[in-house]
């Protein structure tokens, strides 16, 4: 991953990540899609606002100063939002290897909606870390941050996406010219910094081992000798065989880690929106 960074084809893959895909010099515009692929599209992108739909009862009894309110929001927070920033990260990075493996260019779109919606996600989750989790982690605003190094480590990821998703528009992108790439190249150091996190909070163990099994396909297929030779197939027609097992067995990794944080969302999911979270 890190070899990767530093060439130009990987740098040209960081560019892409969080803005859409420039069509011509200056024009930014969607590859055309059929109906069939927009409402795709669209029913992806209601992916990204389930988070804060779901904790939009606790957010609004905390407002009203409801009893429990600030200790629902406290249980629910990390659960909800953490597992939720993470799986649209996830669905972020899925894009570019999705359009080397299948050539499809219908989803680029959603690689700037993931990335928006991914920081949005894990800045209210910070915002809500830092003002209710008072009863978890006493000694002030500051230690409900940086009290211990997993905090420290989600609460840097959360600060570096502030830059990256003010950025990722057309006017942006020109403005900052070559130093664009430099900074969208932070998306793999918060990338780092969420496993991190997790390795602080699980060891090697349990959502850690998840996280780390569903970067496995991700960073391979950013690989630019691997990235190249797939697609010259790709186009060529040529080592079907090897494909396919390679791309069922990246699929089955991607799966075997991606399936269990959907599984944690749709379990403490629900549970937070009739404000009964469950506090593990
Ligand atoms: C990029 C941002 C972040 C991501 C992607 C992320 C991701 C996650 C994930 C996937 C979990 C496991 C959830 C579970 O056990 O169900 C988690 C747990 C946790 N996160 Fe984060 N997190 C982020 C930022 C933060 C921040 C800013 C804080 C607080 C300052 C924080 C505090 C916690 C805590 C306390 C837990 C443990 C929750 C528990 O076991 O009940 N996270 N995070």
């Amino acid at each position: 991953m890190i070899e990767g960074i530093g060439s130009g084809v990987a740098v040209s893959e960081a560019e892409r990540i969080l803005v859409a895909q420039p069509v011509r010099s200056g024009t930014y515009r969607a590859p055309p899609r059929a109906l069939g692929q927009r409402l795709l599209v669209w029913l992806l992108r209601l992916a990204i606002i389930t988070p804060i739909a779901l904790m939009t009862p606790e957010i609004v009894a905390a407002i009203r100063n409801r009893p429990d309110a600030v200790a629902h929001l406290s249980a629910s927070t990390a659960d909800v939002l953490g597992t939720s920033s993470f799986l649209l990260f996830v669905m972020m990075l899925t894009i570019t290897p999705l359009h080397v493996v299948t050539g499809w260019r219908w989803h680029l779109i959603l690689r700037r909606d993931f990335g928006i919606g991914m920081a949005v996600t894990a800045i209210t989750d910070l915002t809500l870390a830092a003002t209710t989790t008072d009863d978890t982690f006493h000694g002030g605003f500051l230690s409900r941050l940086y009290g211990h190094t997993f905090l420290a480590a989600g609460t840097l990821a959360t600060l570096l996406l502030i830059p990256l998703v003010i950025t990722a528009n057309a006017r942006a992108q020109s403005w900052l010219g070559k130093h664009w790439r430099w900074l969208h190249r932070l998306t793999y150091v918060v990338w780092g910094l969420i496993l991190l996190h997790l390795l602080l909070l699980f060891g090697f163990h349990g959502f850690f081992l998840r996280a780390l099994a569903l970067s496995i396909p991700l960073a391979i297929l950013r690989v630019p000798a691997l990235r190249r030779w797939w697609q010259a197939s790709r186009q060529l027609h040529t080592h079907r065989i090897r494909r396919a097992v390679a791309a069922v067995a990246l699929l089955g990794i991607f799966a075997a880690g991606f399936v269990p944080f959907i599984t944690e969302l749709a379990h403490k999911g629900p549970t937070a929106f009739i404000q009964h979270p469950i506090d593990d």
